[in-house]
């Protein structure tokens, strides 16, 4: 039986098994790590993800992965940028599906590096797919979605006793046809979290919407920009309020709106501090 990419991937757990593994699969293929890298501090990244970004031979890295983070790829290793081509488009997916299998093939250590998780809105499930496809090995590394992750810097609970008792995670982003076709009805649930992921562009259709199927328009939200980076940036407002307030802001970036009563706690929990000095950083230097 012909073994799974999966378990051709698999790492060796002795010495004698990857000897074993050596002798029966050549060329010799690391499995491919699609490497969640968090939402932009690099002190989320996970430990096994930085090993991984360690060990890398090459790293084909997205436009979200922030310059903290690909700091840390070794000088010896190569970078390719997966996020937009010289005219400003982005690389299709296919080719870079593509180029992931000619890397593996050549036995070099690939890594793929992708803003937050790569199973969420990340499209590391086609490049999983595409990769399982062509019988190389790979494995998944999570990462911190950034709706975790954003939320969290912006002193935003997902689900706080009272307020939420759920939480959605959307895409504002437009279907290929150009309509942004969500169930409203179930989204405009005054007891839940929104979370939408790319949805800076449909902003005020998304309020428009959730406020004409019955969402309040005093319903707490907030779009947090850049978060967990030293240029994190969030704008509060009403849901009725939010779009004008955003465009006032002039927001660029990465942005992650959220709507629902638990937006109200963050006047109380914003701790974090864009830009301020860590403070492992300032005890530990010196010595
Ligand atoms: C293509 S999706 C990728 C999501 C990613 N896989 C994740 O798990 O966070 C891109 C969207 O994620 C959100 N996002 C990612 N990083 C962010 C950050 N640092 N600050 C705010 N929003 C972020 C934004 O809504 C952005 O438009």
């Amino acid at each position: 039986m012909t073994p799974s990419p999966r378990a051709q991937g698999s790492y060796p757990k002795t010495p004698d098994e990857a000897n074993h593994m050596n002798r029966n699969s050549r060329p010799a293929i690391t499995p491919v790590a699609i490497v969640g890298a968090g939402p932009g501090d690099p002190d989320l990244m996970t430990v096994k993800g930085l090993r991984r970004l360690m060990g890398a031979d090459v790293v084909v890295y997205d436009k979200l992965v922030s310059d903290q983070i690909l700091d840390l790829i070794p000088t010896g290793a190569s970078r390719i940028f997966a996020g937009k081509q010289a005219r400003n488009h982005h690389m299709p997916q296919e080719d870079i599906n593509s180029l992931l299998v000619r890397l593996a093939r050549s036995g070099r250590r690939v890594v793929r590096l992708k803003g937050g998780d790569p199973f969420v809105f990340g499209r590391g499930g086609e490049e999983a797919l595409h990769l399982a496809a062509e019988n190389i090995p790979f494995e998944i590394v999570p990462g911190i979605t950034s709706s975790a992750a954003c939320t969290a810097y912006a002193g935003i609970p997902l689900t706080h006793r009272g307020l939420a008792h759920s939480v959605r995670f959307i895409t504002g982003h437009l279907a290929k046809e150009g309509s942004l076709d969500l169930d409203w009805d179930g989204l405009a649930d005054p007891e839940t979290t929104l979370v939408v992921y790319m949805g800076l562009t449909n902003l005020e259709t998304i309020c428009d919407q959730l406020i004409r199927h019955g969402l309040s328009p005093d319903t707490p939200a907030a779009a947090i920009n850049q978060g967990t980076r030293p240029d994190q940036r969030t704008v509060q407002a009403p849901l009725s309020g939010l779009a004008a307030a955003v465009e006032e802001a002039d927001l660029v970036g990465a942005t992650l709106l959220v709507i629902g009563k638990v937006v109200s706690l963050a006047p109380e929990l914003d701790w974090f501090l864009p830009g301020q000095v860590d403070i492992d950083d300032e005890t530990g230097s010196g010595d």
